[in-house]
Parts: C-alpha cells; structure tokens; sequence
C-alpha cells in the first residue's frame, strides 16, 4: 500500500501500530493523511483514531475495514474518518480514495482560510466605517463649535462628566462607549438654531425659547439616518433637557421614563452650563453648582444620578461654596 501511494509521487511514513503512528506524528509535526488498520496491537485504529482527531484535527485519516467491520466503519466516520476503504484492498482503489480525500482536505483548508481572510476584512471594514462615523461626529461637533463660541468645549466637557458618571452606575463596553458618542453629540441640534437666538445676552422671549427647545429634535433627526443602530445616542439628543418632574422637554417625560443615559447627560449639560461663562450670565463656582445639582435633585435631575456624579468627580466638592 505504501508503494502504491509512492507511485503517487507522495512521500510515505509507516508505522506497526496506533501508538508508533502517534509517535511518527510527534516527529514529523502534523501530515495532510494517514490511512490505517483497525485492529492492531497496542493501540487500535479506533482509538488512534479519537487521539488523532484531538491532535491533529486537520489530518484526513482513512481506515481499512474488514467486511464484518461496517458498523465499525461507520462509527469511524462519526469519529472524524474522512473515508474508509474495504478489505481486500484494490491498488487502483487506494490511490483514488488518496487523491480524493487529499483534494477534500485542502478544500476544507482553503474554505477555512478564506473564511479567516473574509472575517478580517469584515472586521477591518467595521473599523473604518466606525472611523469614517467617528470623523462626521467630529466634524459635526467642530461645525457647532465654530457658529457658537459659548458652547466650544462644551460638548467635550459634558462627555467627560457623562461618561465618569455612568461608570459609576455600572456603564461598561459598548453601551458606556454609545453614551460617550451621545454626550459629545447631545447639542448637535443647535446647528440649525438661529445664531441671534442662541446668542442672545438677555433673556429669550417665549417664541424664541420655543425655537431653541427644537435643537433636542432637530439633532435627532440630523443622526438618525446614521446612527439608528445606536439608539442610546439618539435617545440623549431627544431627552436631555427632560425633567424627572415631568416639566422639561421635548416630551414632558418624568421619573423613569426619561432613558437613563439621558438623565445623565442632564446633570453633566447642567454642571458645566453652570460652571462656564454663557452669552447671558456669569459662571457659578464648581460648589456653587454641585450645591445646585443637590437642591434640584429629585424634581429636575436624578437623585441617584446626582450622586454618581459627585462620587465620579470628588475632587469638586473641595472648592469652597460660595455664599
Ligand atoms: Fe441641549
């Protein structure tokens, strides 16, 4: 039988037994086939067989079977056998069934492989479409920024607060990494907001509160054409300014059914307002506005949210309060 797979043109390894077989294997590091015998000493094909499969699981192994050996060769195929051939051997048989099951090994290699190839190439098309997102945010965000000065850096501030609060509620991964991309993303609306409206010094009339309320759905419905598959982004650009009081807007939502992510940004959004220099009144001190976030908690913010916050961000606390 080795004659007739040398005549192949195939180098050929013998062995007397499963364990000399598991041996030679040792040696030469793993080979596309391996035929063998059932019963031998040692260790018999059926067991060379499991042991074969766990090592070398990418060896095509065919057994030879004697005629009373059918339900053993079938048992062989559910081992992992990728053939088996009939005693008496026909020489002419041996090379076909060789050739066959080397062309179907090296078919299961290259469909693995293409397989791999194609599972990078997916992962590798995510990363750049997550980039190519990534760099719109930006230029959306760098967009706002240029028409209103007041709110350069805010975007940026409001995530770094946001996201150090909802590690503290237990926000890891994916999720914490959508409520980073809403909070930077939660004012976008304000790009169609009349620029008079947003920078007016004194105080809005009704009508233009009303305009400006509209930046809450505008930025959704800016996003939602390209980040529909991240609903927590688009639920903070609708609801940050909702109150759990149930008096903000733009749904009038309380308690819970404000999305939580929402109610975080609302106390990172109102911390930083507070806390920075606006077209209409001067900044609070950092305990001015963490004495603020405490008196409204409950009717405006999140108690719980309230407090995630000032454990995220101890260190403001130390600033003296004003009087
Ligand atoms: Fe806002």
């Amino acid at each position: 039988m080795a004659k007739a797979v040398e005549s192949q043109g195939l180098s050929c390894a013998q062995a007397g037994n499963g364990l000399d077989a598991l041996a030679l294997l040792e040696q030469f590091g793993e080979l596309p086939l391996c035929i063998t015998d059932i019963f031998m000493p040692a260790m018999d094909g059926v067991a060379f067989l499991r042991r074969a499969r766990e090592l070398y699981p990418d060896m095509a192994v065919i057994m030879l079977t004697g005629v009373s050996e059918v339900t053993t060769a079938v048992e062989c195929l559910q081992l992992g056998a990728l053939d088996y051939i009939s005693k008496p051997v026909m020489l002419d048989e041996v090379r076909a069934r060789v050739a066959n099951a080397l062309e179907k090994r090296s078919l299961v290699l290259q469909n693995r492989m293409y397989q791999h190839t194609l599972e990078s190439r997916v992962r590798e098309l995510d990363r750049r479409n997550r980039q190519s997102l990534l760099n719109g945010v930006e230029m959306l965000v760098f967009a706002l920024e240029a028409k209103d000065a007041y709110t350069s850096g805010h975007s940026l501030r409001v995530k770094e607060f946001t996201v150090k609060t909802a590690v503290q509620l237990g926000f890891t991964d994916d999720v914490l990494a959508e409520v980073d991309l809403g909070s930077r993303l939660h004012d976008i609306g304000k790009i169609g907001i009349r620029e008079t409206v947003l920078h007016k010094p004194g105080p809005l009339t009704p009508d233009e509160f009303e305009h400006i309320k509209l930046h809450t759905l505008l930025g959704e419905r800016i996003l939602q054409p390209f980040l529909s598959e991240q609903p927590r982004v688009l639920r903070i650009v609708r609801s940050h300014h909702e109150r759990m009081d149930g008096t903000g807007f733009p749904d009038g939502l309380s308690g819970d059914r404000i999305p939580i992510e929402a109610r975080i940004v609302a106390v990172a959004d109102a911390y930083d307002a507070m806390t920075t220099n606006r077209a209409y009144r001067a900044s609070r001190t950092p305990g001015a506005a963490v004495e603020e976030l405490r008196r409204s908690a409950g009717a405006h913010f999140d108690s719980d949210v309230v407090e995630a916050f000032m454990r995220a961000h101890p260190d403001l606390t130390r600033h003296p309060i004003r009087a």
